[in-house]
Order: structure tokens, then sequence, then C-alpha cells
């Protein structure tokens, strides 16, 4: 028996140098599935051939159980052994068929990996590695195979049963119990393999390919859930089409099912032909739902349907380029996203989430390429990196090539690598050939990480002007020393005085350490603007005055780089005023412009005239001083507040009364107007409160009644306790709302909210068990600067008790929490040591999972 403090001590590291081809291929594969709860028997039938002129025995990866038996051509055999996890069979020939049998218990998984109950129904979960639980097999993603499943279960309680694929056959049995089989000509990985077996009802439509094929949709839930799910089957309709047409991508099989499972890991789950949701990303009516959940919603089964092509017909070869499909699918549906509303929006929204989640990872201690090297567990490398970052990355190839460029360097892609496990490296060959650059230097976005910095400074000499460009990338975890990479920088120059374009936009290729750009023929002093569209991934300095970025923020023609404009001219002010030199005049003339401006689409002004938050202030500061942070954001709010009122109370009243629609035009309204509301309370007038409750109780929808309750929790007063308990009492039995409820006290900006946060983890309706409340609580409540952050390092022991507990159940869930508690080498060293104390306090927690271990650990360096 191995140590596990001793494993833990030594963890295996898997390196993508080490990667070999697989010894053994599995061309088919047949599961046959005696589905119960608390016992389910997995037979596997695998047609198994001997991949090159070798004498390696069969390994086949398994995860906690044991073989019951192991036939080789039929035969019963004993010589099997067991190394490690692993199930190691001697074969002599070139193909053989091996069937192992094994039981599992999936009442009892509540790690939520491979086959576990959720809600009295069974689901699946494979990715990266959940396969291995449910039966033997070569868990990796280049062995793909044909699969044919069949399911046998109880019928009064599984009346449902769903595989990938298209179903064959089904039936009835004596005692009660009922069959159906699945199959799926598709070869695919295990990582995609997927059942569903429950009472579930089903929501149907169907879809005629652009060649004509029909496919029947259908989204699959409890039955007091079906009017819930028209919003998500209307994405799935638009995300189809939206694939033909701007990718040229056509579905490929008859059915395309859908199935929302209340306990998940994560989002969902592109399993061929039989996605699994997490139901927060399926679910919504105008009563349940905000705004923001209907959009990420639409985005998400947006995300998991193009993986069909994206990550499913063309799949990794190993996980290292796992970014290959998460990085190329995300960008696929930022461009849906895109399309279905206003592009600047979404660009800022998804430039602020990359902000709030990936600067900080690429800056911290588990900062990785978007190709690692090496990890311990992969489950920690579902990150913001390979995602967003992933994301970032196409977007600047796709700017590089152009929109034709592009495209047809997709085409190649997906013509030349159809049915394979391909790499990051053939998807930047086909760029290169379809657009035909080279893309040598680019490469290294792929190998080093950290955000690079770039310095711009534009001097201007009569009608000439240069732009002096310097770019630096930071030392990294193992990269102590970068190249300079290639920055897609777009550049435009306006008039100073006029306002009026000095030039066109110019696409820079920034690729040295020092660059310098000449412009002619201007007729005033020019205003930069730069990196417009946010069209790299990097941090811009400039030498741009105040001045310059209000003039930016009311003048410039790209809305992306009018945002930036502003949000650069808050952050410079509130840094200064957390330093002590407060003058927020600035600031309040450029929001009042904004606010004032005719012309502009109000989910952008709400967006604009939005303060940076705490984290993204912190990042601008030497040594993060959470309470000076939070006092000046808070002095400016007050500010903006009062000096702005009547404005406020002008948007506020916009749209005042109108009936509840999901339209841009309703969004932008909504946004607008839980914004404002956050002013005139930040303003301390005496009715803020009482104007918030009168929204929170007439709401006729979520949106406005969690804007008001947001606002109201981190108040002062009285009547916040009322709008809870309201809140508690109509939905208390709807555990997506109730998320919401634990989830606004978390994020509550109130001396208070840490031993509130603690109370509520003693609440009866919390629990561990589901992630989406555990994430609720503790995850939001780790995102809570302030809060987390008390001197007293009281958040930080919470954090690290809660994930302690979690860890027991759920290691990938703990593992995805941790983080916060790795900043501490940005703070004060009071702060930095109690958090260190902590994390070493969960290394040395005998039992760790590795998922925990590699995060905490790494966290430490
Ligand atoms: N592939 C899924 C997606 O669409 C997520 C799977 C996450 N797996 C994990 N082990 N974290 O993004
Ligand atoms: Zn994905």
């Amino acid at each position: 028996m191995l140590d596990i403090q001793n494993s833990l001590a030594h963890p295996l590291v898997i390196r993508r140098e080490d990667y070999t081809p697989p010894e053994w291929l599995v061309p088919e594969t047949k599961l046959d599935f005696d589905l119960d709860p608390a016992t389910t028997r997995v037979t596997a039938t695998l047609s198994v051939t001997r991949n090159g002129d070798h004498a390696a025995p069969l390994r086949l990866d398994g995860a906690g159980q044991k073989p019951m038996s192991v036939t080789v051509d039929g035969v019963a055999i004993n010589d099997w052994r067991i190394d490690g996890e692993q199930l190691v069979i001697p074969l002599t020939g070139a193909a053989h068929i091996v069937e192992t049998q094994v039981e599992i218990a999936p009442d009892r998984n509540t790690q939520l990996m491979g086959l576990y109950a959720s809600g009295g129904n069974l689901c699946t979960q494979c990715e990266a590695e959940g396969f291995r639980r449910i039966t033997y097999f070569p868990d990796r993603p280049d062995v793909l195979s044909v699969y044919s499943v069949r399911m046998t279960a109880d019928k009064k309680h599984f009346p449902v049963l769903l595989a990938n694929g298209d179903p064959v056959a089904q039936g009835d049995l004596e005692d009660g119990r009922h069959w159906a089989t699945w199959h799926d000509p598709f070869p695919k990985p295990s990582y995609l393999f997927a059942l569903v077996a429950g009472d579930l009802a089903v929501n149907r439509s169907s879809f005629t390919t652009m060649s004509g094929r029909e496919v029947s949709l259908g989204i699959w839930v409890r039955e007091a859930d079906l009017p819930k799910t028209d919003h998500a089957l209307k994405a799935l309709e638009l995300a189809m089409a939206w694939d033909e047409t701007t990718y040229g991508r056509e579905y490929d099989l008859d059915v395309f099912n859908i199935v929302a499972v209340d306990d998940f890991n994560f989002g969902a789950m592109e399993n061929k032909g039989l996605n699994i949701f997490n139901s927060r990303y399926i679910l919504a009516d105008p009563d349940t739902a905000t705004d923001y959940d209907y959009d990420a919603i639409a985005a998400v089964v947006a995300h998991e349907y193009f993986h069909n092509w994206s990550g499913n017909r063309i799949t990794c070869r190993d996980w290292f380029q796992l970014s290959l499909k998460e990085g190329f699918t995300v960008y696929r549906d930022q461009g849906f996203s895109a399309d279905q509303g206003s592009r600047a929006v979404k660009r800022i929204e998804d430039v602020r989430g990359l902000r709030a989640s990936q600067f900080p990872e690429d800056a911290g201690p588990l900062a990785h390429p978007v190709r690692p090297e090496s990890y311990q567990e992969i489950s920690n490398f579902y990150t913001a990196t390979i995602y967003n970052k992933g994301a970032e990355l196409i977007r600047m190839m796709a700017a590089i090539l152009g929109p034709q460029g592009f495209r047809a360097g997709t085409d190649l892609y997906f013509d030349r690598y159809d049915g394979t496990a391909a790499t990051c490296e053939d998807f930047v060959t086909s760029m290169e050939e379809g657009g035909k650059v080279d893309l040598t230097q680019f490469r290294l976005w792929y190998s080093q990480a950290g955000t690079p910095r770039v310095s711009a400074s534009l001097s201007h000499d009569g009608d000439r002007a240069t732009l002096r460009l310097a770019q630096q990338v930071p030392a990294t975890p193992g990269q102590p020393v970068k190249s300079p990479m290639v920055l897609p920088l777009r550049v435009k120059l306006f008039g100073a005085e006029s306002g009026a374009a000095l030039t066109d936009e110019r696409l820079v290729l920034f690729d040295d350490t020092l660059d310098s750009i000449e412009f002619e023929g201007l007729a005033e002093r020019p205003v930069l603007s730069i990196n417009r569209g946010f069209s790299a991934p990097v941090v811009v300095e400039s030498d741009r005055t105040a001045a310059d970025l209000a003039f930016l923020s009311a003048h410039d023609d790209d809305p992306f780089a009018r945002y930036e404009a502003m949000q650069q001219l808050m952050l410079d002010t509130l840094v200064a005023s957390a330093g002590g030199h407060a003058d927020h005049e600035g600031v309040i003339a450029a929001v009042a412009n904004t606010l004032a401006a005719t012309d502009l689409d109000l989910a952008f002004v709400a967006e604009a005239v939005l303060l940076p938050s705490e984290s993204f202030i912190g990042d601008q500061m030497a040594v993060v001083d959470p309470d000076a942070i939070f006092r000046a954001r808070e002095a400016l709010r007050r500010d903006l507040g009062t000096r702005l009122e009547a404005q406020w109370r002008q948007a506020y009243a916009q749209g005042e009364g109108q009936p509840y629609a999901y339209t841009p035009e309703g969004k932008g309204l909504r946004r607008l107007r839980t914004v404002a509301l956050g002013y005139i309370a930040a303003s301390g007038a005496a009715d803020a409160a009482d104007l918030a409750f009168a929204q929170f109780d007439s709401a006729d929808n979520m949106t406005d009644r969690m804007g008001a309750l947001t606002t109201l929790v981190s108040s002062e007063s009285e009547i916040r306790t009322t709008a809870l308990d309201i809140f508690y009492s109509q939905y208390c039995d709807n555990a997506l709302v109730l998320d919401k409820w634990f989830q606004a006290q978390a994020q509550s900006s109130r001396d208070d909210t840490g031993a509130i946060v603690a109370g509520l983890a003693e609440h009866a309706d919390f629990t561990l068990t589901n992630p989406n409340r555990a994430r609720s609580l503790i995850g939001a409540f780790g995102a809570n600067q302030r809060a987390f952050n008390n001197a007293d390092g009281s958040g930080y022991r919470f954090l690290a008790d809660q994930l302690i507990a979690l860890d027991r159940l759920n290691p990938q869930t703990a593992a995805k929490l941790l983080p916060p508690l790795g900043r501490w080498r940005r703070f004060d060293s009071a702060r930095a040591g109690l958090m260190r104390a902590e994390l070493e306090r969960i290394v040395r927690t005998p039992g760790l999972s590795k998922d925990l271990f590699e995060q905490a650990s790494k966290s430490l360096e």
C-alpha cells in the first residue's frame, strides 16, 4: 500500500513532452449497463487492436473499482494484474475481444465524476477522466471508438433511457424493468461518452440542416420545469443555423438531446448527441432568471453545440491540447452572442471577465501557458487561461488573417483533421496555410504564460507623430525569461480639437521589444486610441492625460475604446485616491457626458458608467490595500451619486412601468436602471432604500428584483432583512433562485458580511453536496475583496475550513475555489502570512485529494 501523504509529497507529474501514441486501439466498444443507484453492473466488451510493432500488454485505466471478471476472446482469464489503478492484460495476438465486468455505486458518487445520481436520476460526466470510474478503458482522448450501449433499469423510476448517438431499440422485461439500446456511429474518445436514466419530460422541436437532414431536438428536464426550457431550445436552433452560415458546419446525427441536472461540477458537457447541462444553464422564465442568466444560457447552449465540430468531430490528442477545443469554442460562442445582441457590449463583458479571472491567474502562482507543459491533475487546468485567453489567441489570429483568410483557415482545419485527435499546432498550421501567413512567432502565445505589458507613448511635432511602443512579458512560474510576442494592436488617431478621425484604423503587428510607428499629414494635435476592440489581451500603459481619456470617452468611434478610456480614467482616479489623492472632477464630468449622450445604446451606457471592480483596482497597485480601495471606490460612488443625482433619477425613471420583454432594448433599460439605483443609494439619498424596496416589491421579473435586492443587501436599512425574508419565502423551493439569495449576501459590501456568511454556512438550506450552492456562498465570498481580506484573517480561515470539508466530497469543486488564497504575494505581510498559514493547513490535511493538493502546494511556492 502506498502511503497517501508520501504519494502526495511526490505527486505524479504528467508532461507534454512525454506523449507517445497509444499501444492499443479500441475500434469498437459495447457497453451493457444494469442500472441501479446502489449497485450498477457494467459489462464492457472492447475490440482491441495492437497499434504498431510492440509486445506491450493491454493497459486499461480504472478508478476505485475492481474487476469481477475478465475474458479474452470469450475465455475467462486470471493472469491479469492491477498496477496502480490500471488493469493490465497480457495479449498475444494483433486483435482481441476483451470483456470486463465491474460494479459501481452511483448514489455514493459525491465527486460527480463518472456515473452518479442527481435528483433521483442517473447521469454521467466523463471529461476529463471520469470514464475510468465507470469501466476499465484506455481513458485518453486519442483512443477513438464506436460505441453501442445497452441500458436496463427499473421502468417506474427510470422511464427514460438516453445515450449518445441514435436510439436503436427498446423493450420491456418481466420484473418491472425495461431496456434500450443506442448506437453512435461517430468514433469518439471516452470522455464524450454519456448516458442518462430518469423520470424526465421533453420539450421537442426540429431543425432542418443545410443539406436537408431533419434533426429531432429535445431538452429533457423534470416535468415541472418544462415551461422553463423554451429559451434554451430557441438558442439551440439559432446556434445550429449560425454555425452553418458562419463556419459552414452542419449537424450530423438524427437526434440532438440535452438533459438538465441539478448537481453538476461545471457549466455543461458536450457529449456526442447528448449534452448534459447544469440546470442553471437551461432553465429560465422571467420570474426566476435574470437577463444575465438568459444570455448565459444561450451562450452555453451554443458553446456545447459548437463543440460538435470543435471538440467532437475533431478532438484533442492529449489534455495539453485542451485549448484546441475550448479556446476555439469559446471564441465561436462569443461570436454567436455578439451576433444576437450588441457586439460592443458583448466585447466589454468578455474583457471584463478576462480581467476578473484570467489576468489575476496569469499574474499568480497558478499561471500556465495556454498549452501547458505539465500537470498533476488535469481537472485543475479547466481554467480561464485555457478557455478565455485561448479564445483571445484565436481572435488575434482572426485579426491577422482577416475574415476571408480566417474562414479559409478554419475550413482547412475542419477538412483536414475531421475524425482525428489533433493538436494546437495542427490548428495554427491550418491558419498559416489557409490564411497564407507566417505564424512562427505567434506560436509563443501558446507556450509563454503571463500577460504582456505594453507601454505606448505618442509624441507629435508639426503634422507628424511618432508612436513609441515597448513590450515586456513578466516572469511566471517556471518561465523566468520571455521573448517578445506578436501583438496585433488596432490603432487610430483623433484630433484633439475637432474630435474628428485623423487617420484610418491601422492594425500594427508589434513583434519586438521596442518599435516606433510614424504618422504623417496630421492637421491637429493627435490623441491616441490603441488596442481598439481589445485586439490583443495585454495591459497597455500609456502617457495619455486625464483630459485625453475623457476626450476619447466622448469621441472615440470604437465603442470598446470609448469604454476603455473611461475605465482607464476611473482606474487612474481610484488608484490615486486610494493613495490619498482624491480628485473626482474628471470622472464626474465624463460620466455626466456619457449619461447625456443620446446616440448610445443603454446597455453600453450602463457598462461605461460602472466603476472598475475592487479587485481590478487592486491589480494596479504594488501592494493591494483592500480597505483603502473600498473607501476610495465608495467615495467616488458617493460623489458620482450626489453630483449627478438628477441624471441618475432620470435614467432610473426611463422605462419605468414598461412591461418586461427580453429584447436588447428591454435589457438595456433594466441594466441602466439597476446601475442608476446603485448610484442613488450611494448618494445617501433618504428615499434610496424605499425606492429599492418598491422596485423589489413590484418587479415583474427577476432582473429588476435582483437588481433591487443587491442594492438593499449592502445597505444599512432595516428593509434589507424584510426583503431577504420575502425573497426567501417566495423562492425557497427553487434551488437556482435560492442560490441567488446566498450569493447576494456573500457579495454584500457591509462590514458584517464575514459573520453573515459564516452564519449562512450553517443554514438549513446550505449544503456542500450541490456545487451550485457551494459556489453561491463560498465562491462569491472568496471574490468579495473586502470581506474575504478582513485583516483579522477570519475570511481566509473560513475559506480553508470550507475547502477542507468540501474536498472530502468533491475535490474538483474544492480545488476550483482555492485561488483567492493564492494571491498572498499581492498583499501586505500580515495578510500574506495569514493566507500562507491557511494554505499550509490545507496542504497538511491528511487524505487530501490531488486536486486540492496541487492547487494549494503550487500556491505556496
Ligand atoms: N468540456 C466542457 C465544456 O464545455 C467542460 C468540462 C469540464 N471538465 C472538467 N473536468 N472541469 O467546457
Ligand atoms: Zn467547452
